[in-house]
């Protein structure tokens, strides 16, 4: 173990390779998670690396306390709402621009139809402009299920994870729920970063997935720890905090959050987004 790694040097590298890796995000609630996700989302904001944040939760917004060069869509804090989402979208994509996509007011049959929209979309343009984008799925269980009827959305990720590599999308998908996740993402990623994990089927399941029990280190994990597992690399990472606060946290999900101080927009952006 070696504690003087941090997450924040695994993806703040000047590589393509970050921003296309395919990561799962694994843990018990209230461990830093979507910690990651935010820092991860600071980091590529600030360097320019084209991101998009799918956020039911939220709590991504909060990156506009600090930065004002990233867009939200959707939500309470939004500069553009989720219904002109199909205006904004081209330019976004054919700028670089930093996105949010904040569901969280939505009703679940119409977050799942959004969130699916998007993804087809996303498919058609990597597949026309092969340019790389990173994309971040918070509570993605909710998106990919193992098991649903409404299959569109899920079958319309796992149509963009599969070309991945060929259209230069990466992705982040973090879930509490990893054995209600769809199995074949979980094949699918190249790294598994793990958060404190307790429940002895959760453990045995991730026993499976990465060919070794790892049960121990796992389930004494602190919160903002996590064990990045990939075929090169095994160490336990410390997770900086991001400079936004945290605009709320997962066990906060569908509670308002409390209000914050957003910047303005950066002018460049209101004028490509009116
Ligand atoms: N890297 C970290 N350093 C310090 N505190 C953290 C860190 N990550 C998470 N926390 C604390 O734990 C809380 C829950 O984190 P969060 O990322 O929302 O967890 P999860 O998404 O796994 O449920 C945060 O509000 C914060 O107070
Ligand atoms: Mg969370």
């Amino acid at each position: 173990m070696n504690i003087f790694k941090t997450v924040s040097d695994w993806i703040d590298e000047d590589d393509i390779d970050i921003i296309t890796r395919r990561n799962v995000i694994l843990g018990n609630p209230k461990f830093g998670k979507s910690t990651y996700g935010r820092l991860c989302l600071q980091i590529f904001t600030k360097k320019k690396f084209p991101l998009t944040y799918i956020d039911p939760g939220g709590i991504a917004a909060s990156i506009r306390c600090t930065q004002d060069n990233v867009v939200i869509i959707g939500g309470e804090y939004g500069d553009v709402e989720l219904n002109q989402v199909d205006k904004v979208l081209p330019v976004l994509m054919d700028k670089e621009v930093n996105f949010i996509v904040d569901t969280f007011e939505l009703d679940d049959e119409f977050n799942k139809e959004i969130v699916g929209d998007l993804f087809e979309f996303f498919f058609n343009w990597h597949r026309e402009y092969r340019r790389v984008r990173k994309y971040i799925i918070d509570e993605c269980d909710y998106y990919v299920p193992q098991y649903h009827f409404d299959r569109t959305c899920k079958a319309n990720i796992i149509r963009c994870v599969s070309k991945a590599r060929m259209f230069g999308m990466g992705f982040d998908f973090i879930t509490q729920n990893f054995t209600m996740i769809d199995k074949t993402v979980l094949k699918m990623v190249d790294n598994h970063l793990i958060f404190n994990m307790s429940d002895p089927i959760d453990l045995k399941r991730i026993g499976e997935l990465l060919g070794e029990r790892v049960d121990s280190k796992i389930k004494h994990l602190a919160v903002g720890r996590c064990l990045i597992y990939n075929k090169k690399d095994k160490y336990t990472y410390t997770v900086d905090e991001p400079e936004s606060p945290s605009a709320g946290s997962t066990p906060r999900l569908h509670v308002k959050v409390e209000k914050l101080d957003i910047l303005e927009l950066n002018p460049r952006l209101q004028d490509l987004i009116k």
